[in-house]
């Protein structure tokens, strides 16, 4: 099969306990704007893309540890690369799964169709389709609907490649239908 590459670099995403102190760092640097923010998550950008930067509150998610710097827990959750079309994100999907690598987390974030591997010393990186084709348009979904769910709906990667490959359209799977239940986090090392 043929090895499509994703049409861009997106963006990433850090785990941290100085959530405060990260989300104004990226503000002051880069000039990043708040797109959206909750105790939880907040995401950043400083261009038309939707998300540059995300950060995940970990004194929120694991209160239990209180280690400020230690590896593996604080740092990098995730990089990501845009794919030009869903048809590109399945038949990616598909040629990988024929080489034994599989997406351990598929999820419709809203803002975009994502499935999320990970290489083989744990490093995750999401693969995902843009639902919009503007930014106001995924702004919009933002703003409606991440306060009650800023995760989003998993999704059975199979069922979807079926359904693509037997001609469904694209626009059926991009706009989120469906915006519960809300997924929990996974993880490349917890699943
Ligand atoms: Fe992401």
């Amino acid at each position: 099969m043929t090895c499509i590459r994703p049409s861009k670099f997106a963006h990433v995403v850090y785990r941290t306990r100085r959530f405060d102190e990260m989300v104004q760092w990226y503000q002051t640097v880069f000039g990043a704007k708040v797109q959206h923010r909750n105790p939880v998550l907040a995401f950043l950008t400083y261009d038309d893309e939707h998300h540059r930067f995300a950060f995940a509150n970990l004194s929120l998610l694991q209160p239990e540890e209180s280690e400020a710097d230690r590896r593996g827990v604080i740092g990098v959750d995730h990089v990501a690369y845009t794919y030009a079309s869903l048809n590109d994100l399945f038949e990616t999907y598909a040629r990988l799964k024929e080489s034994e690598i599989r997406p351990y987390w598929c999820i419709h974030h809203g803002i975009t169709v994502s499935m999320y591997y990970a290489d083989p010393d744990g490093n995750q990186m999401e693969f995902q389709v843009d639902s919009y084709a503007s930014t106001e348009e995924a702004n919009a979904f933002i703003d409606e609907h991440f306060s009650a769910n800023p995760i989003g709906v998993e999704f059975d990667p199979d069922d979807w490649l079926a359904r693509l490959r037997a001609g469904e359209s694209a626009s059926n799977f991009l706009v989120r239908q469906v915006h519960e239940p809300m997924s929990p986090v996974r993880g490349a090392m917890t699943d």
